[in-house]
C-alpha cells in the first residue's frame, strides 16, 4: 500500500525543536530506571534512547512507558509514540478549529448536546447563580478552561460553603470559570472506583466519511476528583469488545493488578455498552470535522456514553509489556486508518 508519509518539513521542525529541548539529566535518570528495571547496561540504554528519539520518533517517556528496553525492532515498530502522535495532530487538526477543543468553555458550548449534564460559566456578578447551581446539584466540578495539563479540575460540596460571595470571588481569582454537574457513571465503572468518574479515552480519526477507532484506554481514578495520573490515576488498554488487556499502569512505574482501594482485578474489567461507545464517538467526531485526530474522554453512564472532553493534541495510550505481557502496539491500526 502506498504511504503518503507525514512530510519531511514538519518532521525536521519537530526534531530541531526536540534537540533544543533535550534535558540530559532526565534522559540519564530515565535510562537509569530502565536499566535497573530490565537488568540492562545503562550506557547502552542511553545510546538506544537517543537513537530511538532522533531517528525513530520515540519519545523518552515512550521508551520508558512501553518498555522499549526489552522489545525487539519489529515489536517496537508496532508502537504508537508521542512524536508521531504530535505530527498527526499538526497535520490533521486544523489550526483554526483547535481553540474549540483547547478551551473547555468553548468545548462545552459546541458539544453541549453530547454532554448530558448541566454546566455554567462563572462571571462577574453571578454569585447568586453559582449558589443556586451548586445547591441544586449538591456537588459540583469546576475547571480552569485552558492549558492546565491535568491539574485544573476541582470538586466542591455546597454544604461546605458558607460565604457564597467569597467562594464566587475565589473561583474568578483562581480561574475556575467552568462549573459542571457531576457525571453519574455506570455501576460497572463505579465498582472499580466509586469516588472518581472513570473515563474511557477513545483515540479516533475521522477521515471525512468514516470514524476509525484507533485505540481505547480505560482510566481509573483513586477517589480524587480526576482520574488523571497527576491525581494518582492509571489505565489499561481495552480491546474492541471493551475487555481489559491486563493489569493497570501509569507513567510513574506503578503496576496495578488490583485497584488499590476497591481490590477489583483490573484484567477482569469489561466496559459495558461498547457498541454505544462506538456509535457515540462516531457522532461527536462529526461535530467539528476539521479536527480529525482527537483523543475523546467519554464516560459510560447507566443510560449511555457522555462526553467529557476532546483533546485535539491527543496523547498516546499503549500496551505496556511488563504489565500485560503484550509486546505489540496500535500503530498498524493508525497506519491503516490514516494512511501514513
Ligand atoms: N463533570 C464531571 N463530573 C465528574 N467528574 C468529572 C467531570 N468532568 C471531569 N471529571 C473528571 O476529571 C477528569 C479530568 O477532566 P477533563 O475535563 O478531561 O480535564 P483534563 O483531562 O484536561 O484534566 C476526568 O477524566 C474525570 O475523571
Ligand atoms: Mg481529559
Amino acid at each position: 500500500m502506498p504511504r503518503k508519509g507525514l512530510g519531511l518539513a514538519p518532521r525536521l521542525r519537530y526534531l530541531a525543536g526536540r534537540a533544543r529541548r533535550i534535558d540530559v539529566g532526565s534522559v540519564l535518570e530515565r535510562a537509569h530506571e530502565a536499566a535497573e528495571e530490565h537488568g540492562k547496561w545503562r550506557p547502552a540504554i542511553v545510546v538506544d534512547m537517543l537513537w530511538q528519539a532522533g531517528l525513530r520518533n520515540v519519545g523518552f517517556q515512550d521508551y520508558i512507558d512501553y518498555d522499549f528496553a526489552i522489545l525487539n525492532k519489529a515489536e517496537r515498530a508496532t508502537y504508537m509514540t508521542h512524536p508521531v502522535s504530535n505530527q498527526l495532530s499538526q497535520k490533521y487538526d486544523h489550526p483554526d478549529f483547535r481553540g474549540l477543543f483547547q478551551d473547555k468553555i468553548e468545548f462545552d458550548r459546541r458539544f453541549s448536546e453530547h454532554l448530558h449534564r448541566d454546566w455554567m460559566v462563572v462571571e462577574e456578578g453571578n454569585a447568586d447563580a453559582v449558589r443556586e447551581f451548586a445547591q441544586r446539584l449538591g456537588t459540583i466540578v469546576t475547571k480552569e478552561p485552558v492549558g492546565q495539563a491535568g491539574t485544573g479540575v476541582h470538586r466542591y460540596h455546597a454544604t461546605e460553603i458558607e460565604d457564597w460571595d467569597a467562594f464566587h470571588r475565589g473561583l474568578l481569582e483562581r480561574g475556575e470559570l467552568l462549573i459542571e454537574e457531576v457525571i453519574v457513571q455506570h455501576a460497572d465503572l463505579a465498582a472499580v472506583c466509586p469516588g472518581t468518574v472513570n473515563t474511557t479515552r477513545v483515540t479516533a480519526f475521522f477521515d471525512g466519511e468514516t470514524t476509525h477507532i484507533l485505540a481505547v484506554a480505560q482510566k481509573f481514578g483513586r477517589g480524587a476528583v480526576s482520574d488523571q495520573m497527576t491525581y494518582g490515576g492509571f489505565y489499561t488498554m481495552l480491546d474492541d469488545s471493551g475487555r481489559a488487556a491486563g493489569n493497570g499502569y501509569d507513567s510513574h512505574a506503578h503496576i496495578h493488578e488490583f485497584h488499590p482501594e476497591s481490590g477489583v482485578r483490573i484484567a477482569d474489567f469489561q466496559l459495558p455498552m461498547m457498541d454505544e461507545v462506538r456509535a457515540f464517538v462516531d457522532r461527536v467526531a462529526r461535530v467539528v470535522p476539521e479536527v480529525q485526530y482527537v483523543g475523546w474522554d467519554i464516560v459510560v453512564t447507566p443510560t449511555g456514553p457522555v462526553l467529557v472532553e476532546g483533546n485535539w493534541a491527543a496523547g498516546v495510550y499503549e500496551n505496556k509489556p511488563s504489565a500485560t505481557g503484550i509486546r505489540t502496539g496500535h500503530k498498524p491500526r493508525y497506519r491503516e486508518a490514516i494512511g501514513f
